[in-house]
């Protein structure tokens, strides 16, 4: 999918789905199940802090400022809480989250660079600037048997942000739900989506209503994972170091 194309589907249809292919033709070097960085990426989620909000997950938060798009260059925030309204979060809106940033290792991982580039670049086509905010997630949703996982907020919602990038980075064998779900008003679905390869990618409008389904465990495993980056395009100010 060309740049230009991306952009008339998200304008047009408020979300795209977008193949690992694009995300590994940019440039990451990454082939699919073959990459050291991707491995590297995958094993980074083992060492995630539990997230302080919920045991139900695992989440690290990084914000940069993108002083230029391409070639990336960014500008750390100093200040890296997190802060949704309640019309976009009826759980955890309105209210500060402050997260652990995301390791210095996992942000050198030549996988994610691309990543960042590569929506940087889609992000400075979409609204016209060069300067702008990211947000980064790292997200593991971890459930045992009876002990399922999900998002914040875990139903049909719109994001604060006007452009959210879904970054699937692994799933284990033994995952149940984790699909993504469009809709247009809370009776009236557009779109189910699986992400099913590392680094396939859904990217999100606030023209559409969105959730991921709430993940459990299949009996045969103890337990099952999801492992996600979610990059966010961000309007808030931050201090930059
Ligand atoms: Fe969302």
């Amino acid at each position: 999918m060309l740049l230009e194309d991306l952009k008339h589907t998200l304008s047009y249809d408020g979300y795209a789905i977008v193949n690992y292919r694009y995300f590994r033709d940019y440039g990451t070097g990454f082939s699919c199940g073959e990459d050291e960085a991707l491995v590297q990426l995958q094993d980074s989620y083992d060492l995630l802090p539990v997230d302080p909000y919920s045991s139900a997950r695992y989440r690290t938060y990084t914000r940069f400022l993108v002083t230029s798009p391409n070639p990336l260059h960014v500008e750390s925030c100093e200040n890296a809480s997190y802060i949704q309204s309640y019309a976009a979060n009826d759980i955890d809106g309105a209210r500060e989250r402050k997260f652990p940033p995301i390791t210095a290792a996992a942000l050198s991982n030549k996988l994610l660079v691309g990543l960042l580039k590569a929506d940087a670049e889609i992000m400075s086509d979409y609204f016209g600037l060069t300067s702008f905010y990211i947000g980064i997630h790292q997200v593991r949703y971890k459930t045992s048997i009876r002990s399922p996982s999900f998002s914040s907020p875990i139903w049909l919602h719109r994001d604060d942000e006007a452009l959210v990038f879904v970054h699937l980075i692994n799933t284990s064998p033994g995952l149940v739900g984790g699909t993504n779900v469009i809709a247009r008003d809370q009776k009236t679905l557009v779109d189910v989506v699986e992400l099913t390869n590392p680094l396939d990618t859904l990217i999100l409008t606030r023209n559409l209503l969105h959730c991921v389904t709430p993940m459990g465990c299949k009996n045969a495993y103890n337990q099952a994972s999801r492992d996600i980056f979610l990059v966010t395009f961000e309007e808030r100010k931050c201090i930059v170091t």
